[in-house]
């Protein structure tokens, strides 16, 4: 194939596509990025298109928030028409787990597109996720299934899912090497190691004030420093609810800003995906407010431990020392797993 239309809307996909986009036109395929708009501050979106040097998006569909179905509606409205006003790509290709990637991946199917999913069979087995749904319709309805692990491959097999799955590799990796030798300085006031680094954003913890403030009195026990870059609706969450003095809330970081927070913390606690693995990628266990995890590699050896939103758990895990070498490092060879999705691709 040589022509794709690429679908992005969340900070995450900004990193995958800032990775994926670059291999696809080395392989010789012409790319159209869509911009969903499911992420439209500048501090959730415009930074990294900056930042990474993204391409502007040949088109924003500019559908902003809403409930799930409003937004997951929008995009799928919006982009069939782009779909079909357009010339019509040899392929969709989309990331991750989100409401713009179950969005696209609908809409080009009923079209008749072929589909690739960038992170395919990545489970929680917990159906109270949005993600859940998003990642088991998407994988169902995908043409292409790129698996970043071993274990996202075997989880396809057992839903029958076999034909087109590609053991690809993790484009968020691909990222991580590729980002964090650029300098982006230290912050002075806490030098490194003398900090701990937290981010929460899941409707689970935010939205649940039980949740939230059990996270935030764990935090208050950590006995370090905690730097808080505040997702847009956790700041609203946050707003009038009173922080531990150590806790200090923040604007969101760019790519390379929260690269290097977390290279420098003592640990990182974070809800997101993405994190789970980046933390342990530049060596900083990491402890994650969820009961369970898609990456399932990263409990190995105690570099990652799940706490929920219990404070003593949290504390708990503060104290636990993990074993080298940290889990999921230079696991696929020296190709990267972008320049692999796009090889198959080009071939295909
Ligand atoms: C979304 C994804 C989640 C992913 C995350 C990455 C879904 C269901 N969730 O979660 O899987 O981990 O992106 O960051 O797709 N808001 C702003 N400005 C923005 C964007 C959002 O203020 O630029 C606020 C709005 O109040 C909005 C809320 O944040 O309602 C949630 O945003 P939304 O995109 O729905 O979900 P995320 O929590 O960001």
């Amino acid at each position: 194939m040589n022509e794709i239309v690429s679908v992005v809307g969340a900070r995450p996909q900004f990193i995958k596509a800032a990775m994926v986009s670059p291999a696809l036109a080395k392989a010789g395929i012409q790319e159209r990025l869509i911009h969903t708009g499911q992420h439209y501050d500048d501090d959730m979106s415009s930074v990294f298109f900056d930042e990474l040097d993204i391409p502007a998006p040949d088109t924003n569909l500019e559908v902003g928030s809403g409930s799930h179905a409003i937004q997951t509606g929008e995009i799928m409205v919006r982009l069939e028409a782009y779909l079909l006003q357009n010339d019509r790509p040899d392929c969709v290709l989309v990331y991750g787990d989100t409401n713009s990637t179950i969005a696209a991946a609908v809409t080009a199917r009923k079209l008749l597109i072929p589909v690739a999913h960038v992170e395919a069979g990545l489970r929680s087995f917990n159906m109270q996720m949005p993600e859940e749904i998003n990642r088991i319709v998407t994988d169902r309805l995908s043409d292409f299934l790129f698996c970043p692990t071993q274990t996202a491959c075997d989880q396809l097999k057992k839903e029958g899912l076999t034909a087109g799955v590609f053991l690809t590799g993790d484009v968020m990796r691909d990222a991580v090497v590729h980002y964090s030798s650029s300098s982006t300085p230290a912050n002075s006031q806490f030098p490194d190691g003398s900090y701990a680094l937290a981010t929460v954003h899941r409707a689970e913890n935010t939205d649940d004030p039980d949740r939230l403030a059990g996270i935030i009195r764990g935090l208050g026990s950590v006995g370090l420093p905690v730097i808080f870059p505040a997702h847009p609706r956790t700041a609203g969450r946050l707003k009038g609810i009173g922080l531990p003095d150590n806790v200090r809330i923040i604007r969101p970081l760019s790519y390379k800003q929260m690269l290097r927070a977390m290279k420098g913390a003592h640990r990182v606690f974070t809800d997101s995906g993405g994190m789970q693995k980046e933390a342990l990628w530049l060596g900083t266990p990491c402890i994650t407010f969820r009961d369970e995890t898609e990456w399932v590699e990263t409990l190995e050896r105690s570099w990652n431990v799940l706490v929920g939103a219990d404070p003593l758990r949290i504390k708990q895990a503060m104290e636990l020392e993990p074993v080298d070498p940290p889990p999921l490092l230079g696991q696929f060879g020296k190709d990267t797993a972008s320049s692999r999705i796009a090889s198959i691709l080009v071939s295909a």
